[in-house]
């Protein structure tokens, strides 16, 4: 007789991170590694959002329940953010909810919205949890390989990418600019075309926009939902982590129709209640006052880009946007775990190419935000040197 009853398939089926092998990997090598596996900056947050500072720390409010939907404060300030920035002139605070990162958003977002049964395009290559996510609901994630191939030939149609995984089944299309893993940016007409097939084929859109506030070499982000006819049947997703640094406070957000928001609104209440109240005044206190530290880091952030396309040798698309390459060592290795192994010996830690997509088991993803310019630097020249 089991000692309990069997354990969800759903669940079983989900992938362990990749990640972990790595860190075993790290772990047993010891000595200095530079960390360019892991999707994160090195950057401090504004000096405003730190913890530390008192008006977050007051105490009146901080450690009871938050709002549900979110801070009204923050909530406001989202809302003329998404008007100022995003081009959503409808965005009022009843179309916004604030998450525990973007992760919860993309939860809560695809809890309201898929169930068994339901198809999900997935532009690929995709940032990791998304398939994982979209298994939770029962939905199944199809992976479309598209960003590689537009980095390729920017001259593309991009449906004819797409077209060939719609079924009756599709319900939805996920989509992230800038990409990650590999810097690709979407630009207007590629946006617009992917919207034209949304409305066509009455699909929900869910845009991952975690990257907007790092697009390079001039180039500017532009939301899915500010096309014609999007607004009712997009899902956009924002978080702290990558604009202000805040990773570890966890605090995203998610803006939509009245509609959807309702059920989702449900979903973020019966899943984490409230996101922190601290983390909530903390983001808040970044968007008010993270101006100049967003210009800065816009300018690390380039320099960081410039260094990898000058600099790395190999084959990669530099980076658009976004805070990765997406580096094919078909080339240069008979096999990505002894590129992977290659590079740790030589004290540089890099991200397999299978957690990004089926079709990406021979590429790294190089992330150029996870440290300093000199120690990028230093990591490039031992990169170059086991090629
Ligand atoms: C494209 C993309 N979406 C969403 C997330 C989730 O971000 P968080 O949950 O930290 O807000 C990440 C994190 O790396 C990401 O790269």
């Amino acid at each position: 007789m089991p000692a309990h009853p069997s354990l969800h398939p759903r669940v079983l089926e989900l992938r362990s991170s990749v990640f972990a092998v790595l860190a075993e990997k790290m772990a047993r090598l010891g000595g200095r590694v530079l960390p360019l596996h892991i999707g994160d900056t090195c950057r401090l947050p504004p000096a405003a959002a730190l913890c530390s500072s008192a008006p977050i720390t007051e105490p009146a409010g901080l450690y009871q329940y938050g709002h549900p939907f979110g801070l009204p404060a923050l909530l406001e300030a989202l809302a003329a953010k998404l008007r100022r920035r995003n081009g959503l002139d409808w965005a009022r605070p009843e179309h916004v909810q604030v998450s525990c990162g973007a992760t919860h958003a993309l939860f809560c977002a695809t809890q309201a919205l898929f169930g068994p049964g339901d198809e999900v395009l997935v532009l690929a290559p995709y940032w990791p949890l998304i398939t994982g996510i979209l298994q939770c609901t029962g939905a199944r994630p199809v992976q479309v390989p598209f960003y590689q191939a537009l980095l390729d030939r920017p001259d593309l149609d991009p449906l004819r990418l797409v077209e060939p995984y719609l079924t009756e089944r599709t319900v939805a299309l996920y989509i992230n600019t800038p990409n990650n893993p590999d810097g690709c940016v979407l630009g207007r007409t590629t946006l617009e075309a992917l919207a034209h097939l949304c409305c066509s084929r009455s699909l929900w859109a869910l845009s991952d926009e975690a990257y907007e506030d790092y697009l390079y070499d001039g180039r500017e982000h532009l939301s899915l939902a500010s096309l014609p006819g999007m607004a009712e049947r997009t899902l956009s997703v924002y978080t702290f982590s990558k604009s202000h640094a805040l990773s570890g406070l966890r605090v995203g957000y998610v803006v939509c129709g009245r509609e959807p928001m309702n059920t989702l609104r449900r979903i973020a209440n019966h899943s984490v209640y409230n996101t922190p109240v601290l983390s909530q005044r903390a983001a808040l206190a970044a968007l008010e006052q993270g101006e100049a530290w967003l210009a800065q880091t816009h300018k690390q952030y380039q320099a960081a880009a410039d260094l990898v396309r000058t600099r790395l040798k190999g084959r990669f698309h530099p980076a658009q946007g976004g805070a990765y390459v997406f580096y094919d060592t078909t080339a240069v290795a008979p096999d990505v775990w002894s590129f992977i192994d290659r590079a740790l010996e030589a004290g540089v830690s890099l991200a397999p190419g299978e957690a990004f997509g089926r079709d990406f088991a021979g590429f790294v993803r190089i992330c150029f935000t996870a440290v300093e310019l000199p120690e990028l630097a230093e990591a490039i020249d031992r990169l170059n040197a086991v090629l």
